[in-house]
């Protein structure tokens, strides 16, 4: 994080309910959001009419995955008493401004924007060929004017929405000769893309994640099962740690002995499954802190049901 930022600030991000959330979110967004609460005046949500651009045909499991995603952030840290938890679809005023901002938003603007234009690519293409997916962005830029955010932590997938933000900012000032909204500053998550347990990005449609809530035996058994070295057959063969996913962990995870780890691998001095176990130790302590908590808010029916209030179930 940047630490010429001076205090006092305003901090303002989002999160699409994914339902439970996985090491990857905690090492790229979570762990970052739970460090700015204590110096920032923090604003997280949960973007539940983003998830509706692209899900308008089933919303049935949002409140579910709403639920789930709030509680891994609480276990992760985020605390309601150091920053302001809320679901977007609560704050109507989001979508008022986002209608006041879709009157002054190019439509060139939306339709150059390459989020848009990779969905369009990726996605079945008549599901989100609708006036509400064009205007993601738009409503994105909503959520952080409305609060004249400062700085909008994201990953770099999400700059081009945080410079619409800007342009919008801009546009709104110059057509009503005014200073209403600040140019919000991308904050950008220094964070790598963690590699899934098959070393492709982490991701839960490839089913190849390590979940916040995994412990035990479910734990062991996905980071024995991870991928490494495909070179590597016997035990003293040279191994090449740049290519294994285990090393990736060890690097974020364990900075004490990433070294050591790195020269024994390639000098073959070191078995895959000694390095596996060694990992799981070190995600053990990672995670513990994330399960206490979690067990503290599972064991506290009260919080639960005040959070299914809250998520309007
Ligand atoms: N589009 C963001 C994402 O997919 C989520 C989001 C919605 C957001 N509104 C926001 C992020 C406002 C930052 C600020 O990750
Ligand atoms: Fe990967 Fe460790 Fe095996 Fe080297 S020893 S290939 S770093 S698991």
């Amino acid at each position: 994080m940047n630490t010429q930022i001076p205090q006092n600030q305003r901090v303002v991000s989002g999160m699409r309910p994914t339902g439970k959330l996985h090491l990857g979110h905690y090492h790229g967004v979570l762990k970052n959001w739970a460090e700015m609460q204590l110096n920032y005046e923090c604003f997280f949500f949960v973007a539940d009419w983003h998830a509706l651009t692209t899900h308008y045909d089933d919303p049935s499991g949002t409140p579910q995955h709403v639920e789930d995603m709030v509680i891994d952030w609480l276990a992760a840290g985020i605390s309601p008493s150091s920053a302001t938890i809320f679901l977007q679809s609560e704050v109507p005023e989001h979508a008022e401004l986002h209608l006041l901002f879709s009157m002054i938003t190019p439509l060139s603007w939306l339709e150059r924007c390459p989020t848009y234009k990779d969905q369009l690519t990726q996605m079945d293409e008549k599901n989100i060929r609708t006036y509400g997916f064009l205007g993601y962005p738009c409503l994105q830029s909503a959520d952080i004017l409305i609060y004249k955010a400062d700085y909008v932590p994201v990953g770099e997938d999400q700059l081009p929405h945080v410079e619409m933000t800007r342009e919008i900012a801009r546009r709104f000032n110059f057509i009503y000769d005014c200073k209403v909204f600040p140019e919000p500053e991308p904050l950008l998550t220094e964070a790598k893309v963690l590699p899934g347990l098959d070393g492709r990005k982490m991701s839960k449609s490839y089913n190849n994640t390590i979940a916040l809530k995994d412990r035990g035996d479910v734990l062991r058994k996905k980071v024995m099962s991870m991928i490494t070295d495909p070179a590597r057959i016997k035990k003293d063969d040279p191994g090449h740690p740049d290519v294994c996913a285990v090393f990736a962990y060890h690097k974020l995870f364990n900075k004490d002995e990433v070294e050591q780890i790195e020269c024994d691998c390639k000098a073959g001095a070191i078995g895959c499954v000694g390095c596996k176990k060694n990992l799981y130790s070190k995600l053990v302590d990672v995670l513990k802190p994330i399960h206490e908590r979690r067990s503290e808010i599972e064991n506290n029916p009260k919080m639960i049901q005040e959070l299914l209030l809250w998520v309007g179930i």
